[in-house]
């Protein structure tokens, strides 16, 4: 993948530590939970909490389009359901589409980088992003949403 932020590429799963791989392993599994009739594009994605909780998500999608939501938010939001004590460490988020073979790793949307931005914010420790997709066997580490969500809009902004 070209990019121009900063970032870690993994041309295999041999070089990642063995909690980054079951996360991973998590995400994918998480595919067969998309719900997705109408873009055909499944996403799976997985949280790795400092306890070594997983907590996975897929995406959701909704006759009335603008309804779907994205994998990562499932996952994050499940997480802030269960008001949990411990910290966020690493997300990982992997994507299948049938209908033509993935060729880059799967990069969370722009409201996924917001909100992943204010769980980061919430916690005060950044949150490792590790992208992938089914069939390509390279996957990228971004070591925190500033990365790839430079100068974001943030609660300082507020009154
Ligand atoms: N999607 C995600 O779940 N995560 C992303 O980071 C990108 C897009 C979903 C939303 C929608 O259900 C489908 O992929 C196509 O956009």
């Amino acid at each position: 993948m070209k990019a121009s932020f900063k970032h870690t590429v993994y041309k295999s799963q041999s070089k990642l530590s063995e909690p980054i791989i079951k996360l991973l392993n998590k995400a994918n599994s998480q595919l067969k939970a998309s719900y997705a009739p109408y873009s055909m594009f499944n996403v799976g994605a997985a949280i790795l909490l400092e306890n070594g909780t997983i907590i996975g998500g897929a995406n959701q999608e909704n006759v009335s389009y603008p309804l779907c939501i994205c994998a990562e938010r499932v996952a994050l939001y499940t997480y802030g359901a269960k008001n949990s004590k411990h910290l966020i460490k690493a997300l990982a988020v992997t994507a299948k589409y049938d209908q033509k073979p993935l060729t880059a790793p799967c990069m969370p949307c722009g409201a996924c980088r917001q909100v992943i931005q204010e769980y980061e914010q919430r916690q005060g420790s950044p949150i490792d992003i590790y992208v992938t997709a089914s069939g390509i066997a390279e996957v990228i580490k971004i070591a925190g949403i500033t990365h790839i969500l430079p100068s974001a809009f943030h609660q300082d902004h507020l009154l």
